[in-house]
């Protein structure tokens, strides 16, 4: 089987069957803009050191997947323009107004990545953050990013699925056994098939992604009242942690 048939099998692992989705209060994917704020002093992290030897004294960066612009604004100094592309607008208003705040030059563009390559054009770094584990189709959206750009590609993952230590949870609610997660390893056999050998760095994030017992009965597809028993059982759960930068040139 190819690396992309691998990683596209882990991802559709994921899913969540019709009869438990049916139960969903709300869409269990949708990112909640809040948890994605770019912070004031950035995170001196692996990525945004990647980020910046591609950049040198200066240069513009597309930031797909941008969030509110946590990995474009890590940037802040040598970046002279940055474009965000996402495919929910909220999160390109929470950009937008975190490069207004930050007196940046900017652009958005809304839609789903690489279907929304064509608007976003080049910049001669592109970074994409938390992303990968949303695709379930690897091989375009690469491609994609490293067709937009000039210099080089700055992609961080989290090592597992970011959802993947709730899997105890999934069988403990619903029942439901799933499948390993894909992993780094994955991404890179994916990208290695593609002809593109990238750097890899491991490393640990300081603080965990943010999982409230609320977000995540919302994920589970479980009504208010089960909030009390899956915080609970949050408690019993070690927060991922472990996280990898991808690069590669252009
Ligand atoms: C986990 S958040 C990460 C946000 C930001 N990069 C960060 O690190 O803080 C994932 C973001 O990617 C967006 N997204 C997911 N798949 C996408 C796709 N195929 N094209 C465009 N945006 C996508 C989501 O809407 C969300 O804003």
């Amino acid at each position: 089987m190819s690396a992309a048939a691998v990683w596209a099998e882990r991802q559709e692992g994921r899913g969540i069957p019709p009869e438990i989705l049916a139960k969903a209060r709300s869409n269990p994917w949708r990112h909640e803009v809040g948890h994605f704020t770019a912070p004031e002093e950035p995170h001196d992290t692996p990525s945004r050191a990647a980020a910046l030897a591609l950049l040198g004294d200066g240069g513009t960066v597309l930031d797909v997947g941008c969030g509110a612009g946590a990995a474009a604004f890590a940037l802040v100094g040598p970046l002279s323009r940055v474009t965000g592309a996402d495919q929910q607008q909220d999160m390109l208003d929470a950009f937008a107004a975190a490069a207004r705040a930050r007196g940046l030059p900017h652009r958005t563009v809304l839609g789903r990545w690489p279907d929304a390559s064509a608007d976003a054009g080049t910049a001669d770094v592109v970074v994409s953050h938390h992303v990968l584990h949303n695709v379930v189709d690897l091989p375009p959206f690469l491609r994609a990013l490293t067709a937009a750009a000039g210099r080089g590609v700055v992609v961080e993952m989290m090592a597992q699925h970011p959802m993947a230590w709730l899997d105890p949870l999934w069988e403990r609610f619903h029942g439901l056994h799933r499948p390993p997660s894909a992993t780094t390893a994955d991404a890179v056999a994916v990208l290695r098939e593609l002809g593109v050998e990238p750097q890899v760095q491991e490393w640990e994030r300081v603080t965990p992604p943010r999982h409230d017992a609320a977000v995540v009965t919302q994920r589970l597809c479980l009504p208010e009242s089960a909030v009390p028993a899956v915080a609970a059982a949050l408690d019993t759960l070690d927060r991922p942690r472990l996280a990898a930068t991808l690069s590669w040139t252009a």
